[in-house]
């Protein structure tokens, strides 16, 4: 039996379930999407998962406060709040794990045997601060002065609360061991911890030494048991990073399973937030190192989206929901809004001002008035039904050049996860053809003789005609290459341009022929639908 081909498998990490869902866990979450819609687009077999990481004093302290257990607690905000946020932001992952389920935390437990067997953990007592925002032992020179309320007390740098002094026997890993061949690692494969940025920060951090890593606690008992020690649950984080192989196989005594595994691991990239790049750059490969199993691929930082210049934070109440924007504008102008103005990689803000220009001026003006002015003239002049095309000129060969430098520039992007540069490559295809139409005036045109029959209806093979199925062509280029990014406007172009029936639906398309013209053929049924995007009213 030939081997089943390697599937593409993207991650997003797996959100605490302490408080609901804000727009920085949409943002990570619709990049994920996006390259992967990009990936499937590619005709790879794509595997996205997403999820909950439910342990840990976090949430256990959150449901005290709420008067509820634990799993209670995680139950209702998973059902009333992560699972439906997908939905609200148009999200297809192929999973969801949760690190409750059973699947996870038996084969948690065999992978804490197997490097406990294997010597790499061993009993001993720790004492030091712990932020339980980051669910991390903190160094103290990382710390800083309180201020304000804190005054006084040393906080953590990430979530601006006070620090708390845990003294505890715990069990460690040797996480030591493993810095000279981490930093071979980040060596030997600098795609592996990405941007640039976060890769410095990471070889900088490793080689000022590691320490053994706690991974026990026993003050409660909110986690996954340790299997030769029912007194100690596991540290959250060592439960919570083993999702990324528990949720494809790892560990299952099924067959099926084991096969999914194989084809499925290692994963392609861990999309996270620069706020917990050191536990996936240098914990989770130290682990697999210790357990002798592939290493991901790669791990991506993206950057922070902020408020008043601090990380956007449910602990420091200051998250916008993701249905308070998505309300007014949608999913898609929600989605091409942070794909489109934050470099991937780099911190951003949102803003309502710069939302509704970038809608009005980008989204309706540019590409929805596009399409339905196409789509009018069509319906005008070919009562609705694409013509033949006429002899082409240099401004239709241009046009097409445009788009087939637009898919490869995208393409090139997707790569480096440069997400913001695919969209921008895509978009120049938007202002090309706007720019098209503003040179060969098809509205014009048809005013010219031999244009038009005595009715007033288009001929075929005239410049009238060329220049509509033209703009149809670099529409239904765009409605490929938008799809990933605006699925549903694209799907709904997809549909005016009567498309469907001749090529299959709109998510099989594949990118990389995305900029062939002449595709769609004469007769095609093209119909005027509702605007994809309505034109929002400036101070609304
Ligand atoms: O850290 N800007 O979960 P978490 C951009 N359970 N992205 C943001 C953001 C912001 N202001 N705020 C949150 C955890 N995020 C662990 C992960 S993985 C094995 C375990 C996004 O609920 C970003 O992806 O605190 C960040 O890394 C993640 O949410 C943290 O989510
Ligand atoms: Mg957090």
């Amino acid at each position: 039996m030939p081997e089943a081909a390697k599937s593409f498998y993207l991650t997003t990490p797996i959100y605490y379930v302490n408080d609901a869902p804000h727009i920085g866990h949409a943002y990570t979450t619709v990049a994920a999407d996006v390259v992967t819609r990009w990936h499937r687009q590619r005709q790879e077999d794509v595997w996205f998962l997403t999820g909950t990481d439910e342990h840990g004093e976090k949430v256990l302290r959150t449901a005290e406060k709420n008067g509820v257990s634990p799993q209670e607690w995680a139950d209702r905000l998973v059902e009333s709040a992560w699972q439906p946020v997908l939905e609200t932001i148009d999200a297809r992952n192929d999973d969801f794990i949760r690190t409750t389920q059973e699947r996870h935390v038996v084969a948690v437990q065999k992978f804490l045997q197997g490097l406990y067997d294997a010597g790499e953990i061993y009993k001993g007592s720790y004492e030091g601060p712990y932020c339980v925002g980051c669910e991390e032992y903190k160094l103290p020179g990382e710390l800083l002065d309180g201020t304000g309320e804190y005054a006084g007390q040393k906080v953590c740098p990430i979530h601006l609360r006070p620090v708390e002094m845990l003294a505890e026997e715990n069990y460690f890993f040797r996480m030591s061991a493993y810095a000279d061949r981490l930093l071979a690692l980040y060596e030997e494969h600098p795609e592996f911890v990405q941007p640039a940025s976060a890769r410095n920060e990471v070889v900088g951090f490793v080689k000022q030494g590691l320490q053994d890593l706690s991974i026990s606690r026993s003050t409660f008992d909110w986690g996954i048991p340790i299997p030769w020690d029912d007194k100690h649950v596991l540290y959250v984080w060592f439960d919570a990073l083993l999702n990324y192989m528990t949720a494809v196989g790892y560990g299952s005594d099924d067959a099926a399973e084991r096969e999914r595994f194989a084809r499925t691991w290692p994963a392609d990239v861990h999309l996270v937030g620069k706020d917990i790049l050191r536990f996936h750059a240098v914990i989770w490969p130290a682990m697999l190192m210790a357990a002798g199993l592939p290493l991901p691929k790669q791990v991506f930082a993206h950057g922070w989206l902020l408020v008043g210049g601090e990380k956007m934070s449910k602990s420091r109440l200051t998250g916008i929901a993701p249905s308070d924007i998505i309300d007014t504008f949608g999913s898609d102008a929600f989605r091409y809004y942070f794909m489109r103005t934050i470099g991937f990689g780099g911190d951003g803000s949102f803003s309502w001002e710069d939302m509704v220009a970038r809608y009005n001026g980008e989204l309706a003006n540019g590409f929805g008035n596009l399409a339905s002015r196409t789509a009018a003239m069509i319906g005008k002049y070919f009562g609705g039904t694409l013509p033949a095309a006429g002899a082409r000129t240099d401004l239709e060969t241009d046009l097409e050049a445009v788009a087939a430098k637009a898919v490869a520039d995208a393409e090139a992007a997707i790569d480096r996860m440069a997400i913001h540069d695919a969209v921008a490559a895509v978009w120049s295809l938007v202002d090309a053809t706007n720019g098209y139409l503003t040179e060969t005036q098809p509205w014009k045109v048809a005013k010219e003789p031999g244009e038009t029959d005595a009715e007033g209806r288009g001929v075929d093979g005239g410049r009238l005609a060329t220049s509509l199925v033209t703009a149809a062509e670099a529409l239904r280029a765009l409605a490929v290459l938008l799809h990933p990014v605006t699925p549903k406007a694209a799907a709904r172009l997809w549909e005016a341009l009567g498309a469907e029936p001749v090529l299959g639906p709109i998510a099989a398309q594949p990118v990389a022929s995305a900029a062939s013209f002449g595709v769609l053929p004469a007769g095609t049924t093209v119909t005027k639908g509702a605007a994809l995007f309505p034109r929002l009213d400036e101070d609304a």
